[in-house]
């Protein structure tokens, strides 16, 4: 009953001591410094390297320390009676709305344009749109996509969402279905794509999509990079119908140095910050689910491996 951590572009040393912490009589090791593969049942991932845990046969939960669990789905050949367990905390829903709300106000003030004015040391005023003058279309409800939608209607904004099933939120207009997505996206100011990634959507911020929004349109995206066709992206910046985009995730992390983003006036690229798992808070649920694993219980946050969230 051994716990491995898998971990890429994460320091795992920091989750190897608060678990120890709270579990002191549990071998907790780092892959690749396995003493017995065979003894391992339970595996903390993060990016695992393809196919990683056929190296731990006897391996019964694999929890994801992210909200996000397309990582493990998509790059592991899993046993069927495996479970995939991810991080579901109110800290992250809080985190990803502060996150967006700041995007969101900057954008409408021209904070951006502002900065660059400054350095040129131009003095000009420019226009400015209002929270109740600005609609928001969101990609996603599941648990952060609810919170981030009720919140930003209870600031002022007119906000629709779409997600793949019918859903309904106070003061938020629900969309759902191949039609439901183009009435988010119709009349929409800034889109927020905080969508989990599955096969289905790869590429759902497309030309055909995107253009659909607002003349001067502008897009977060905190979803996956995975999402986005990045010369569709490119193509509505130049030509004009967005004004701008705020991306915290990319198909390569970290986003390559000669990537065109990095220099386009009009993206803002943070690196995949919007809302980083708190260790004191997320290692409760994976002790819950490790412990669990040995006395029977129900685990916490199980995802379905056939839907991918
Ligand atoms: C972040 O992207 C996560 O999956 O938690």
């Amino acid at each position: 009953m051994s716990i491995v951590i898998c971990f890429n572009n994460k320091d795992p040393k920091p989750w190897q001591e608060a678990l120890q912490a709270k579990l002191p009589n549990a071998t907790i090791e780092i892959y690749p410094n396995v003493t017995d593969p065979k003894a391992i049942t339970f595996a903390l991932c993060w990016k695992p390297e393809s196919n990683i845990l056929a190296k731990f046969p006897n391996v019964k939960v694999v929890q994801s320390v992210g909200a996000s669990v397309e990582h493990i789905i998509q790059s592991q050949d899993l046993a069927s009676d495996c479970v995939v367990t991810r991080i579901v905390d109110d800290r992250l829903s809080k985190d990803l709305f502060e996150f967006v709300l700041t995007g969101i106000l900057s954008h409408i003030k021209r904070f951006a344009d502002y900065q660059k004015a400054q350095k040129e040391k131009q003095w000009q005023q420019k226009p400015y749109k209002t929270i109740q003058n600005t609609s928001i279309g969101i990609l996603g409800l599941g648990k952060i996509g609810t919170h981030v939608a009720t919140k930003l209607a209870q600031v002022g904004f007119t906000v629709k969402a779409w997600s793949r099933s019918e859903k309904t939120l106070e003061n938020v207009s629900c969309f759902h279905g191949n039609e439901g997505l183009i009435n988010t996206l119709k009349n929409t100011d800034i889109l927020i794509n905080i969508l989990p990634l599955t096969s289905a959507i790869e590429n759902i911020l497309n030309l055909k999509h995107l253009s659909q929004l607002n003349k001067n349109g502008y897009l977060i995206n905190v979803g996956r990079g995975e999402h986005l066709v990045e010369n569709d992206l490119l193509t509505l910046l130049n030509n004009q119908h967005l004004s701008g985009a705020l991306l915290d995730v990319f198909r390569t992390e970290p986003l390559p140095e000669d990537h065109p983003f990095w220099k386009h006036e009009n993206i803002t690229i943070t690196p995949h910050i919007a809302a980083i798992t708190n260790i004191e808070t997320a290692s409760d649920i994976v002790v819950s689910n490790y412990k669990s694993l040995s006395n029977g219980k129900e685990f916490i946050n199980v995802v379905s491996i056939q839907k991918g969230y």
